[in-house]
């Protein structure tokens, strides 16, 4: 997962989520904790994971792009690089 996996574009609009819909719950640390014991199994199982389980309180009430760029804000926050598919990054 080191290669760039999401655009700063997903990871700006993903920040607007994140504020409105994790920050209540979770720090910035939890995922770094998180993504560490997710290390080497593919992206695609967090994005289900959360999708079908957050925000706790209303579980799916998201559109899969707010999911998506909602784990493109937080790979960037946790120092992953950006450039998916044709992105300047
Ligand atoms: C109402 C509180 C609440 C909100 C809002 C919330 N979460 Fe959670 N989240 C929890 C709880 C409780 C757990 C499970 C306990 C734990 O691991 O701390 C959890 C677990 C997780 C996990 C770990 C899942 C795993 O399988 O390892 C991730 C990742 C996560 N949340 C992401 C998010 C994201 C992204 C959002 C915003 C879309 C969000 N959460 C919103 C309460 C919340």
């Amino acid at each position: 997962m080191s290669d760039g996996v999401y655009t700063e574009a997903q990871a700006t609009s993903g920040q607007g989520v994140y504020d409105a819909q994790c920050k209540t719950c979770h720090n910035m640390r939890f995922y770094r904790d998180t993504l560490r014991s997710w290390n080497n199994q593919p992206l695609l199982y967090l994005w289900e994971s959360i999708m079908g389980t957050m925000p706790a309180d209303n579980p799916g009430s998201l559109m899969f792009e707010e999911y998506t760029n909602v784990i493109a804000y937080i790979l960037k926050e946790q120092g992953f690089p950006s450039g998916g598919f044709g992105a300047e990054s």
